[in-house]
């Protein structure tokens, strides 16, 4: 197997001419190339290639992709053959994933023994606590005092390290396990005089595994109070316990995780424990720590449903809203639970039944949205300076919320929450994700005017879809090969008008949200959401085309290839003619681009009255004998036409029926 790595490598050195080149003669048009297409019987060029979009596309028979495609096409080889001669071509070499080298071998061998050994002193610490009088004296009553049941203790492994100086270390010696081990396990420590001795000596033994069930690493707990040293003892980072990919209990809870889709995360290694012996087992810890993008990858694994359960105290508070800020973006739907003051899950269980403590958590779960403005809303009072900052604290989470919908009742239930309009926080939603997107652009945000690009000749689009569907697409368009261009917009301000430089992409984007437009073709819908994110992260307009081009629905890549491919489109003069005749010839300024735009918002929101008004005509005729209808369609009606007028004359154009 090639590693990904080797793969990525390999992709980013492929210059798709010069693999293209090597099997088609390709002449350079503008910044594409163009050659005779070897995919069907070309008797004119119309394959391009495009190496700023990595990619080959032919007009004709429709075939295309990157460099790695157009080898397997071609040449008729796999994928990892395809990969294998882009390799040898740009001197790369394939790292395969099964030939390890001689470091890779030897640190093999040792993980092994790392692993061999945790599972020794699992299996030793286990003993001691069953099979020993002081393990049953001391750490199984201690764990039973405190309420974990014989089979809890089993399932989970805990164990004891006896008291004294190195039983433990002394026994893994005998058995044959290495010192050098025992000490990177860190399940044996040194003292300053150079004598060893067991590192959890005395406590109670919580193993840690990782997904696959092996042991990890340890958490030693201290049995009686004592100011002087910390109640838990962590094994060390390692080769084989990496810590910000480890989750306490996940491995026990996988499966619960997945029937259940939801997962409880908790702080410690015994609120685990008591949840699942509650008949909770879709239950993990972070161990203490904030969380980790990778324990945020394992639980995305199973679900994208969290319940914070953390105690009621301060600290808990704070780690509960910390937590929030990762997972939010990390696209999970986040709940949150807080326990009374001075409880953790451990101690609540404890003291109520286990359907009453389920009877809690399904009660007492409410969204973190919620969460946050009761807390927020307590501490900011009636100040209306700290009310504002509130919400705008809570509108920046909502906006990382990648779901439409999901945002969208998000706002919903905030507005109410705080009594205010929707819109009022719709205007300060969008500001933050527009601030989101300048806020990456260290570079040039503003794209200069584009260069005449030299037209093609080029067979015309028969475009069979109605006007709107045109409109739409070209709108669509337009963000995508324009957006981060600046074009002059005519804006309202109290009474007068004022002329303002504005992205292109800002000015669509708040005209459709200002009427509240949505695409009605679902694929435009989908890319003008996820345009949005994209161009947060996008430095240049050529990156979000690159994107699209090379987006894993393939409708999507379909959808734009053919668009980016060619020359800027340029709409025709009169608009109607807009419908029909989409033609593709240079756009030689932004002034052109600049009214093309404003058009295009304008007669796609015409486009929209004017099939609303053909529905308020149908359910007219439909109510023909009822009155109060009637006066209410006309009412709209009055309005729509006022609005069509207003448009009219934006577009400087009579409109015929
Ligand atoms: N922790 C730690 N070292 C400490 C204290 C805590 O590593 N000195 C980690 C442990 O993983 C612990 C978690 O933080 O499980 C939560 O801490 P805490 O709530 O204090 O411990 P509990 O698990 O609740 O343990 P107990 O109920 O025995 O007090
Ligand atoms: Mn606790």
């Amino acid at each position: 197997m090639i590693s990904k790595q080797t793969i990525d490598e390999i992709l980013l050195a492929s210059k798709i001419e010069d693999v293209v080149g090597d099997f088609v003669a390709l002449k350079k048009r503008g910044q594409n190339w163009v050659g005779l297409c070897p995919f069907h019987d070309d008797k004119n060029p119309s394959m391009y290639v495009s190496p700023r979009l990595g990619i080959f596309k032919c007009f004709v028979c429709d075939s295309g992709g990157n460099a790695v495609h157009f080898l397997m096409e071609h040449e008729k080889i796999s994928y990892p053959e395809a990969l294998r001669y882009l390799a040898k071509k740009y001197n790369i070499h394939i790292e395969e994933e099964e030939a390890k080298t001689d470091e890779e071998l030897a640190q093999q061998s040792e993980n092994e023994s790392l692993f061999a050994l945790n599972n020794y002193a699992e299996k030793y610490f286990i003993d001691q606590l069953f099979n020993t009088e002081d393990g049953r004296n001391i750490a199984l009553s201690y764990f039973k005092e405190r309420g974990f049941k014989e089979s809890t203790i089993e399932r989970f492994k805990l164990g004891y390290n006896p008291d004294g100086w190195d039983h433990f270390t002394q026994d893994a010696l005998k058995n044959g396990y290495q010192m050098k081990h025992l000490l990177k396990t860190g399940l044996t420590k040194k003292t300053e005089s150079d004598k060893y001795f067991d590192f959890y000596r005395g406590r109670v033994i919580f193993p840690i595994h990782n997904h696959l069930g092996k042991t990890v690493g340890f958490g030693g707990r201290i049995l009686k109070k004592d100011d002087k040293t910390a109640k838990y003892f962590n094994s060390p980072e390692s080769e084989i316990y990496h810590k910000s990919n480890i989750l306490y209990g996940f491995y026990y809870a996988k499966k619960a995780i997945r029937t259940k889709d939801n997962v409880y995360l908790v702080e410690g290694y015994t609120d685990v424990l008591s949840l699942f012996q509650a008949g909770i087992e879709n239950v993990v810890a972070s161990s203490g720590t904030a969380l980790t993008e990778g324990q945020i990858k394992i639980i995305l694994s199973q679900t994208q449903n969290i319940t914070v359960l953390y105690d009621g105290d301060k600290a808990g508070i704070k780690a509960a809203l910390r937590g929030i800020d990762l997972l939010i973006p990390a696209g999970l739907n986040v709940k949150v639970v807080l326990l009374p003051e001075g409880e953790d899950p451990d101690s609540f269980s404890k003291k109520h039944r286990d359907s009453e403590l389920l009877e809690y958590l399904e009660e007492n779960s409410v969204n973190f949205l919620l969460f946050k403005a009761q807390l927020l809303s307590k501490e900011a009072g009636k100040d209306p300076v700290k009310r504002a900052e509130m919400v705008t604290e809570i509108v920046n989470n909502i906006a990382e919320i990648r779901d439409n919908i999901t945002r969208s009742f998000y706002i919903k239930e905030c507005a109410s929450l705080f009594n205010l309009e929707e819109e009022i926080l719709n205007v300060q939603l969008r500001k933050v994700v527009w601030k989101k997107m300048h806020q990456k652009e260290k570079e040039p945000s503003i794209q200069s005017t584009p260069s005449t690009t030299q037209s093609l000749p080029q067979k015309k689009p028969q475009f069979t879809e109605n006007q709107l569907n045109i409109i739409e697409k070209n709108i669509i368009l337009l963000i995508l090969k324009y957006g981060m261009y600046q074009i002059n917009v005519e804006q309202t301000i109290y009474e007068g008008t004022q002329i303002v430089p504005m992205r292109i992409d800002q000015y669509i984007f708040d005209e459709f949200h200002e009427e509240e437009i949505q695409f009605s073709q679902s694929i435009l819908q989908e890319i003008y959401e996820e345009y949005a994110f994209i161009a947060s992260h996008a430095k240049d307009q050529d990156e979000i085309k690159r994107y699209f081009s090379q987006h894993e629905n393939k409708e999507i890549q379909q959808f734009v290839i053919p668009y980016f491919l060619n020359p800027d489109p340029e709409f025709s003069q009169e608009w109607e003619k807009r419908f029909e005749v989409f033609t593709y010839n240079s756009l030689n300024n932004i002034e052109k681009l600049n009214a093309e735009i404003v058009d295009h918002i304008n007669m796609f929101k015409l486009r929209i009255l004017e099939n609303y008004k053909k529905l308020l005509l149908k359910e007219l005729q439909e109510n023909k004998d009822d009155e109060e209808i009637i006066s209410i369609i006309l009412k709209k009606f009055t309005v729509v036409e006022q609005r069509r007028n207003e448009l009219a004359i934006l577009l400087r154009a009579v409109i015929t029926k």
